[in-house]
């Protein structure tokens, strides 16, 4: 494979770019590339790079991407909305419906607020939570990704883990003492964390200061991890014994295995729902919401400030609304399901025939493998397993014209624009890369 104006374009960038990249997770420094790839042109399922290379993608934009790349409808929505104006600073009718779909799909969100990325959106809803129980401490969990505000640093999965550093610098102490992180998946702990609670310097003899738990239902930010089972029940029991809030960040998992959110299939209602990626149709969005009785407590109508310029843009609602309204066709994710089922199947199976220790995790179009004996069911399986062959295996898959995330930590995903063929290229280089990863390079 040819690479030469990949490579000219990454000596040009680490030049002009941090690092090259404008997000840490885009690096090689994980999977021992030379340098990350530049893409031309992705449509369906494809990828072109700058040398006109193809590659079948399971990146899916760190999983912003369901339909596949440059949907027809979604990019005829865009450039209809464009044309119209992209951005108002004011309201605007396709909002609202918006705001409705969103409502009609998950029956916890009774009012919504947009906002622009993940990021923004799990902020807000830590503010809310605290501005709601006027309390400051936040419950994560070891591993689960958040978006990058600075209190959601504090060992956080995918991204900082990727490049090794747990934590990021530039977090102030006071914002990392109002953290709390506990094991995922450990009903235990949580129930140990209640029991205890000025073991970890919340008691005040006042009572104690937990505003909110949050976590991804399902994670998507250390391969695709279920709960297990007691583990939600736990959360909401702690949430309810210290009248704190749960917030879910669905920003992965909503309309990623069904239309609507994991947590309906789940049979748990949190407080506040945040979502992204998916909702956006494939342009930069964000969204929390929640009963009216908490999201009242935002600006204007209550005290909890949250503005911003390009929120609710006329351009990502329409992409939105016009990834939701194709995310209903029926059997769709029947397809996503199977898709992502044959792929888990064949890459046990070439990992059996072949002698090599992996994990499969998966729940329908989305996926995730780490070369290990144990069960992946926290970040620390996944620490714990082969790198280097993962390194290897990632590199292998390239040359063999599969884009997969350079990072174990990140999810595989499939898209509704893959076919049975896709699926079927991929699984026969699935096999030979798998003959081949008791090898070095
Ligand atoms: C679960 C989760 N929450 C929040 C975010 C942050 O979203 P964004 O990158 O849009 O800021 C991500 C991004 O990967 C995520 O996976």
């Amino acid at each position: 494979m040819r690479r030469q104006r990949s490579q000219e374009l990454w000596q040009r960038a680490v030049r002009s770019i941090v690092g090259g990249v404008n997000s840490p997770s885009r690096a090689f420094e994980a999977v021992g590339g030379a340098h990350p790839i530049f893409m031309r042109r992705a449509a369906g399922a494809y990828f072109w790079d700058v040398d006109g290379n193809r590659y079948i993608d399971y990146l899916g934009a760190y999983g912003a991407l369901i339909l596949g790349h440059a949907h027809p409808a979604v990019t005829e929505a865009i450039a209809k909305a464009a044309e119209r104006g992209t951005v108002f600073g004011t309201p605007h009718e396709q909002e609202v419906v918006f705001a409705e779909t969103l409502r009609a799909a998950i029956p916890s969100l009774e009012k919504v607020r947009l906002v622009n990325t993940g990021t923004e959106a799990v902020m807000s809803a830590i503010r809310l939570a605290r501005g709601v129980t006027g309390r400051n401490k936040i419950v994560k969990f070891s591993g689960c990704y958040h978006g990058h505000s600075d209190p959601m640093l504090l060992d956080a999965g995918s991204g900082p883990a990727t490049i090794g550093k747990e934590d990021s610098a530039g977090v102030p102490p006071g914002v990392a003492k109002d953290i709390i992180v506990l094991p995922y998946n450990d009903a235990a702990a949580v129930e140990r964390f209640v029991r205890n609670l000025d073991e970890y310097g919340a008691a005040d003899g006042s009572g104690h200061d937990v505003a909110a738990f949050l976590l991804e239902p399902v994670v998507g930010n250390f391969g695709i991890v279920e709960p297990v089972p007691g583990f939600l029940e736990a959360v909401h029991a702690a949430a309810r014994q210290l009248g704190a809030l749960t917030i879910y960040d669905e920003v992965i998992t909503a309309f990623r295995f069904r239309y609507g959110a994991i947590q309906d299939a789940l049979g748990f209602t949190p407080d506040i729902t945040v979502l992204g990626k998916i909702i956006g149709g494939g342009l930069p969005i964000g969204a929390y919401g929640g009963p009216a009785a908490i999201m009242d407590y935002v600006a204007p109508v209550g005290p909890v400030y949250q503005s911003g310029t390009f929120a609710g843009n006329p351009v990502s609602v329409a992409a939105g609304l016009a990834c939701l309204k194709a995310l209903q066709e029926p059997g769709l994710y029947e397809r996503l399901t199977a898709h992502g089922g044959a792929l888990a199947r064949g890459l046990r199976e070439s990992a059996a025939r072949h002698g090599v220790p992996v994990q499969v995790n998966q729940r329908a179009g989305a996926l995730s493998v780490a070369f290990t004996e144990e069960p992946v069911r926290d970040v620390a399986a996944v620490d714990r397993s082969d790198t280097a062959m993962f390194a290897r295996f990632f590199r292998r898959m390239l040359a063999a014209g599969i884009n997969l995330a350079p990072s174990v930590y990140e999810a595989w995903f499939v898209t509704a624009a893959h076919t049975d063929e896709d699926i079927e290229y991929t699984l026969n280089a699935i096999e030979q890369v798998m003959a081949t990863l008791h090898e070095g390079d």
